[in-house]
């Protein structure tokens, strides 16, 4: 993807006589709204264009301007600078209903292509999806190419497009709420999808005259290759696990059999006899993940080496930091959660500004959205200071580590009695989730933990004085933060004291 030469956006600046210094992007028509101080960095926040109907894909374009798809059926282009949009194609059988619309694209980096995904309803009221080739032009979309058509449903129809580094098009299917499609290797459904532009099987897929990449999944949300070529996807789970995966040629993800990690009893046993993928994170509660993209730019260095992720239902920004070999997660901040609604997608221009899209639009928007010009691409690029803007939440830094672990601890010494949804069973084990004991005072927590309680029912809760420090640490942590439970984490050291104050 080109950048801009400086010599042009010099001239222009000598020409039109203004004070922009060269090698800076200041040919930007907004201005920052607001600021977000990451720990050397500080990012100004500016709308580049509003009014939008949910922008499910956005992408930089090879043309230096960010092409979107509407949920409603349009493909557009804006330049980022301006503004200035223009329609490029908007496409009738389109079927917009819940979920379902005009949903993935790809640009080709190289060839005019231009690939995109959508339901349709047809005649007979079945519902399919369709992923089209179109060949681009200065000003608009031609020569629809129909590559292939695959059984949809009311929901989990998926459908993010990407182009490997191979050039090949690689493109996820949802399960179309039909679990068992999943697994299936005849189903075109629950899987990664990879064929050539035209539409034809590539000789050198992994099962001979079949599209499929890897299979056993849900529904992904997003799609994207690191800079040494890794491949990544997001997936909503059902009640639990949201997951994050590296994707292999041939890598069997499990579902429905299993959800996130292979925690469960039940999960266990089958792992035993299926070799499976586990994830490289998994979320419980649910935040309903959706874009993703690798940033390797310095232009934000806190952020080098990340997996970007909108989320829906958690409506935030997630930064995931990924190991050097960019094969697995090290930990994620969190931010603006709730600041702008629900973020269906992001897209990172050359020069390493990030730009998110708003979803509030869609048949699921959170309390007090949409706002009056919902939805919106927004811009996140370093400025030298805050100045006087609004500063906006700093980060939340989850220590994905000890989440990870609080939580395998969580199911195989607490989920028994207080079940995986922390709703517990009415009457006999009390509900963890929006416990006042849990998300409170850190001693008393501590306290049942360690020595347990016996309930007047004759119901027990045993204590857990057995386990080392940083185990309890680790489980009291998790359930302070796990389903709706919004608590701080908890130190070995405070379980330590505890640990002196209970006499043990
Ligand atoms: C054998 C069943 C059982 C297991 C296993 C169990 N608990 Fe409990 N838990 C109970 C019962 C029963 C109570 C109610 C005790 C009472 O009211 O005195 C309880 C109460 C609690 C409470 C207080 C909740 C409130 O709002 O009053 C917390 C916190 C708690 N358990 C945490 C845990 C953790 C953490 C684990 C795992 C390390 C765990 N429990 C394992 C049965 C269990």
């Amino acid at each position: 993807m080109k950048r801009s030469t400086p010599i042009p956006l010099l001239l222009l600046c000598l020409l039109a006589g203004s004070a922009c210094r060269p090698g800076k992007k200041t040919n930007f028509m907004q201005q920052p709204e607001s600021a977000l101080v990451l720990e050397s960095t500080t990012l100004g926040v500016s709308t580049i264009i509003q009014d939008l109907d949910v922008p499910w894909e956005i992408c930089w374009g090879p043309d230096d301007r960010i092409w979107f798809t509407e949920q409603s059926g349009a493909i557009s282009a804006v330049k980022p600078e301006t503004g200035e949009r223009k329609i490029m194609l908007v496409i009738p059988e389109v079927y917009r209903h819940r979920s379902l619309g005009l949903l993935g694209m790809a640009l080709h980096p190289t060839a005019p292509y231009v690939f995109v995904d959508y339901t349709h309803l047809k005649e007979d009221s079945t519902i399919v999806s369709k992923l089209v080739r179109y060949t681009r032009t200065a000003d608009t979309l031609k020569d629809p190419l129909l590559l292939l058509e695959y059984p949809g449903n009311t929901g989990h129809n998926g459908s993010r497009v990407i182009i490997s580094p191979d050039g090949r098009v690689m493109l996820a299917t949802g399960d179309a709420a039909r679990y068992p499609n999943a697994s299936d290797t005849a189903s075109l459904n629950g899987k990664i999808l990879r064929m050539n532009t035209d539409g034809s099987i590539p000789a050198d897929n992994p099962y001979p005259g079949n599209y499929m990449w890897s299979r056993g999944h849900r529904n992904i949300q997003g799609l994207a290759y690191t800079s040494s070529g890794n491949f990544f996807a997001s997936e909503h789970g059902d009640a639990t696990d949201d997951e994050l995966n590296l994707i292999h040629k041939t890598g069997y993800y499990a579902w429905p059999h299993i959800e996130g990690y292979a925690d469960r009893a039940k999960e266990k046993t089958y792992a035993d006899t299926f070799a499976f993928v586990p994830p490289a994170f998994a979320w419980t509660p649910t935040i309903a993940p959706a874009g993703i993209d690798h940033y390797m730019s310095g232009n934000i260095p806190e952020w080098k080496n990340t997996i970007l992720m909108g989320t829906l239902k958690n409506a935030s920004l997630r930064v995931i930091r990924l190991n050097e070999a960019q094969d697995s997660v090290l930990g994620e901040n969190v931010y603006l959660t709730g600041v702008f609604g629900r973020i269906r997608d992001l897209c990172v221009s050359p020069g390493g500004d990030v730009y998110i899209a708003t979803s509030n639009r869609d048949w699921n928007p959170g309390k007090g959205f949409p706002k009056a010009h919902d939805d919106r691409i927004i811009r996140l690029f370093p400025i030298p200071s805050a100045g006087n803007l609004p500063v906006l939440p700093k980060s939340v830094n989850l220590n994905t580590a000890a989440l990870a672990k609080g939580a395998l601890l969580y199911a195989n010494y607490c989920e028994a009695c207080h079940k995986p949804d922390g709703r517990g069973i009415k009457g006999s084990f009390p509900a963890l989730d929006r416990s006042k004991l849990v998300t409170g005072n850190a001693g008393q927590l501590l306290q049942m933990i360690l020595k347990g309680s016996k309930k007047n029912t004759g119901e027990q809760m045993p204590g857990f004085a057995f386990m080392p420090d940083e185990d309890i640490a680790a489980i009291a942590g998790y359930i302070r933060r796990a389903w709706r439970n919004q608590a701080d984490s908890i130190t070995v050291s405070d379980v330590r004291i505890e640990r002196k104050n209970a006499g043990f």
